[in-house]
Parts: structure tokens; sequence; C-alpha cells
């Protein structure tokens, strides 16, 4: 039998620093990289731009199978994301694009239309994946799963620097309301919740710089293979 294409799950509530994470670990090891959260953040970008009801589950369905979407970086190597041929990468980011994310995650046609294409992205070398259920559904097979958190505040902070790097601005307050209803709704909804794996591996990111994770993560990798 061929062997399968090695994956790391990295799952966690959002400001864990599981996209800058990944994205080092991908980096490092050469290997492919799904950021799940902006499928998610993408089909409920198109769907308001379409007018569609973040209710209508079959209409959201849709539009997440047809995603017409393009992953690139610009010339400075920082990510940007095209759908339907524009330029989404500031909206995308938004915390209200975010919001509407998570509520579209809650419906599972829209999980089920998104699965196949997340999928699609392990390919040889290897590949690194990010989300909330890459661990539990999506790659349940991963070769290492990894559960990163840290805590509220300093997710808070975190998603309060990213923001402003991108030129967004919202209050400090606001932004830990917003950050605290989004993963009290993915935690508990009864569709792939945000929870850690059977066969996790717990780690909690605060006060510890990206290298620290990231070689921990790199270890705990070595270890497997
Ligand atoms: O990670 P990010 O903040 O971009 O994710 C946006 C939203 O997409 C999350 O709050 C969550 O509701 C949803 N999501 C999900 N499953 C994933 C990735 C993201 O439900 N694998």
């Amino acid at each position: 039998m061929k062997p399968k294409v090695p994956v790391i799950a990295i799952d966690g509530p959002s400001g864990s620093g599981k996209g800058t994470v990944a994205r080092h670990l991908a980096d490092r090891l050469g290997y492919h990289l799904l950021d799940s959260g902006a499928l998610y953040r993408l089909t409920a970008l198109a769907a308001s731009r379409r007018g569609i009801s973040l209710e209508d589950s079959g209409a959201l369905a849709k539009v997440a199978a047809d995603l017409d979407v393009h992953f690139g970086s610009d010339a400075h190597g920082e990510e940007q994301i095209w759908l339907d041929g524009q330029d989404v990468t500031t909206e995308l980011r938004t915390e209200e694009t975010g919001a509407g994310a998570s509520r579209v995650a809650a419906l599972q046609p829209v999980r089920d239309a998104l699965i196949t294409l997340q999928r699609s992205f392990r390919r040889a070398p290897g590949l690194v994946a990010d989300g909330r259920d890459m661990g539990t559904e999506v790659f349940a097979d991963a070769g290492l799963k990894v559960f990163l958190t840290a805590s509220a505040e300093e997710r808070a902070r975190r998603r309060h620097k990213q923001l402003k790097g991108k030129g967004i601005d919202v209050s400090l307050a606001a932004l830990s309301r917003d950050i605290d209803a989004r993963d009290r709704r993915d935690s508990e909804r009864s569709v792939a919740p945000l929870r850690p794996a059977e066969d996790a591996r717990m780690l909690d990111s605060s006060g510890q710089s990206i290298a620290a994770v990231v070689n921990a993560i790199l270890g705990w990798a070595k270890e497997m293979s």
C-alpha cells in the first residue's frame, strides 16, 4: 500500500497562534499549508456579497462548493487571497467576517461542501493544516495532532496586534468580546465542535515565543517519523 502523505493537524481557538505557527512549520518542513478558517471566511464573504442569508444552508453550501479562490503572496511574501478574481485579503481578516464564518461553519451542509477541497491540500511531501476540526474530522488519521491554546487575554492581544498590522482598527475590549462569542459558538455547536482530538498533544502558547512553539512541534514531528 502506498504510504499516506503525512499531516500535522493544528487546532485551537482563535488567537492561539495556530495560523502563524502553522505557516512557520510548513516553511521549515517544506510542507503544503491549509488555512481551513480562510475557506469558512471566504464562504461567508462570498455569501454576503451575493446577498445570501447566513441561514440559507442550501445556498451557502453551493457557495462553498463553488468557491473561486486563489491563494498567493505579495512582493513582501505577505499572504494574499483572491475571491472571484478580486483581492479580499484585508476584508477576509476582519472580525466581522470571522463572525460570519463562525455562523456558516455551524451548518453541516457547508462543512460537507468544504471537505473535499480541504482534503485536496494533502499532497507530497506533507501538509500542515490549521483549523478547529483538522484532528477530529478532516484529517482524523493525521500522524501528529496539536491542540494549541493561550490565555483569553493573550489571544485578544495577539489578534489586536495582528489586525492593526493589517490596517484594521478595532478596540481591544470590543475584540475581546467578539472573540469570546465566536469561541463559545465554535465550542458549543453540535457539528464538529472545537475540541481536542483524543490523541492530540496539548500546547499552551501563553508567554511563549513563536520559535519556541514551532520547535516543540518540530520535536514531536521528529519523534513521529
Ligand atoms: O481560524 P479562523 O479565525 O480564520 O476561522 C474562522 C471561523 O471559521 C472560526 O471561528 C470557525 O467558526 C470556523 N472554522 C471551522 N472549522 C475550521 C476552521 C475554521 O469551523 N476547521
